[in-house]
């Protein structure tokens, strides 16, 4: 019998079921950066990737084993098919971690078997124990999947289930792969398992699901309820169509109404002690990190993390919050790690108290990067008289989410208004350092610099997604710039801010450009010369402004 945990485990799969949102796609380094940050979290297990899949997450998934799979360290965990090539791939970038698991899976719906894998029933519960033994032979922490259990006969599920147990599967997860079910279904469902499958208590339930109705937390919480002991979830619910649930949201929901939950995990119901392992003070800084490598932008009204979260705008809210925030606050900014938006420096403060508030807020900097984040204080300082934590944020993730700097920014300047064409002209540092100015027209002033940018920087390009938001209110308020750029069927993401929106968007598309760049380099170094590409001569842009 398999000691069942305590506490709910968190399963994070930002970097896996996340990574396969539309349109996101995250290179080793970015993948390393955002692991960091999910160990620092307090998640248990990182689904790091899924190694078959392709080079570079095999590397990805290797690379996040050996740094961030420490003995202290989360359990690192790789997805597979339920195939022996796919098994082995993920045994093999395990290796480095100091605890592994092998996620594999396989569809058990009768849709599923039908029309994608054309197999039988009597065919899947053959391969469920030859793969779940296989995965058995590189780690003994094996999880198995049934996908689209949500879609699929209990009678069969309990059956499939109880040969992966049998087979040595210490986690069986039961996936709502397509969102269809509701809350006390997919409560049923688990109360099913636990009372049908043989041998359960040998293995903790997991649920994983996405969010097509919406309903992927309440579905998780009822889930909860009747005996599920591990939750996959990605940071601000990306993932794939809809998403997954929200890990934030889910934790959140656990934190605050513990009272209510604790029962259910055999604790009084007044107990303190935490339902997760989670530090809830580094959801904040984990979510806008996560967003601003992806591209995927937080939508302002989303639960927990989205900027008016904590905002009340009515009269009567804002006048009971000031009497009591009791009354409309069911857990504080604070929680999260959002401070209170106080003015925490000045033009007059120095490198020392930018350095202690830094730490303050978690951000741990190498001297080069504080020195860089220091400089851009200051010119901020000049700007703006209010310097607020989140403009700090903002700062540190410009400074330290920018990829290595093979095109630079020189100079930006745009001429426009009613009537007069957009004009903007730019100067960019090649990477052989020679400085080439070049000016264009455009459908708006972010339009033109993009056009004389693409005109210096020859990469073929298609801009799929401009965004841009203020940090803090006000007239001065820096405003943060998220691009996304589609070649060859990846994305490649940039971000900056600043006070001035055109240097901001000239930045972004700058350090997307430098993404693409630093991938395809190695292509225009090996005889490929970008000039005497045809189809370089222009980045095909969708008008941004
Ligand atoms: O949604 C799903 O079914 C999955 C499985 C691979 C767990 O992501
Ligand atoms: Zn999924």
């Amino acid at each position: 019998m398999t000691k069942q945990p305590d506490r709910i485990i968190i399963f994070d799969t930002t970097l896996r079921d996340g990574e396969q949102s539309p349109g996101v796609s995250l290179n080793v380094e970015e993948k390393l950066t955002i692991a960091k940050a999910l160990a620092k979290l307090g998640v248990d297990v990182i689904e790091a990737g899924f190694p078959h899949a392709s080079r570079g997450d095999f590397a990805a998934v290797q690379k996040i084993a050996e740094v961030v799979g420490t003995e202290n360290g989360p359990v690192i965990c790789a997805l597979a098919r339920a195939t022996k090539q796919d098994i082995k791939s993920a045994g093999e970038a395990l290796k480095p971690a100091c605890k592994s698991r092998i996620h594999t899976f396989i569809a058990t719906s009768d849709i599923h078997l039908q029309y994608k894998l054309k197999k039988t029933r009597k065919e899947i519960l053959e391969i469920v124990p030859e793969m779940v033994a296989y995965a058995k032979t590189f780690t003994p922490d094996v999880e198995f999947s049934a996908e689209d259990a949500g879609r699929t006969d209990p009678e069969f599920l309990y059956q499939v289930l109880e040969l992966a147990i049998e087979a040595g599967a210490t986690t069986v997860n039961i996936p709502d792969t397509v969102g269809y079910t509701v809350p006390s279904e997919f409560g049923a469902l688990i109360k099913g398992i636990k009372e049908n499958v043989r041998n359960i208590d040998k293995a903790i339930i997991s649920v994983h699901g996405h969010n097509d109705l919406g309903l992927a937390v309440a579905n998780f919480l009822e889930a909860i309820k009747n005996g599920a002991r591990q939750v996959e979830c990605t940071i601000n619910g990306i993932g794939e169509r809809a998403g997954n649930a929200a890990l934030e949201e889910l934790v959140m929901a656990l934190h605050v109404r513990r009272q209510y939950f604790n029962p259910y995990l055999g604790r009084p119901a007044d107990s303190t002690e935490p339902l997760t392992n989670i530090d809830t003070k580094q959801i904040y800084k984990t979510s806008r990190l996560v967003s601003s490598l992806t591209g995927m932008v937080v939508q302002p009204n989303k639960a927990i993390v989205g900027a008016n979260a904590f905002a009340h705008q009515s009269g009567i809210h804002q006048d009971g919050v000031l009497k009591n925030p009791l009354t409309y606050e069911i857990m504080s900014a604070e929680s999260i790690g959002l401070t209170s938006n106080q003015i925490v420096l000045g033009k007059l403060s120095g490198r020392n108290a930018f350095r202690t508030r830094l730490q303050e807020l978690g951000f741990e900097l190498s001297e080069e990067e504080l020195n860089k984040a220091f400089i851009r204080f200051k010119e901020l300082a000049d700007k703006k008289k209010e310097i607020t934590d989140w403009d700090l944020e903002a700062i540190v993730s410009d400074e330290i989410q920018q990829p290595p700097e093979l095109y630079r920014l020189e100079l930006v300047q745009v001429s426009c208004g009613e009537p007069a064409v957009p004009t903007a002209t730019v100067t960019v540092r090649t990477p052989e350092g020679k400085d080439v100015t070049s000016v264009a027209i455009g459908t708006g002033p972010v339009d033109a610099v993009y056009k004389a940018i693409s005109q210096v920087v020859n990469i073929p390009s298609e801009l799929v997604e401009y965004s841009v938001k203020s940090v803090t209110a006000g007239i001065d308020a820096m405003g943060e710039v998220t691009v996304r750029l589609r070649h060859q069927g990846k994305n490649y993401s940039g971000y900056a801010a600043n006070t001035d929106i055109i240097v901001a968007s000239a930045r972004a598309y700058i350090a997307a450009l430098n993404r693409l760049y630093a991938v395809t380099v190695g292509r225009h170094h090996n005889g490929h010369d970008n000039n005497n590409d045809k189809t370089a001569q222009h980045a095909n842009l969708v008008t941004p402004a």
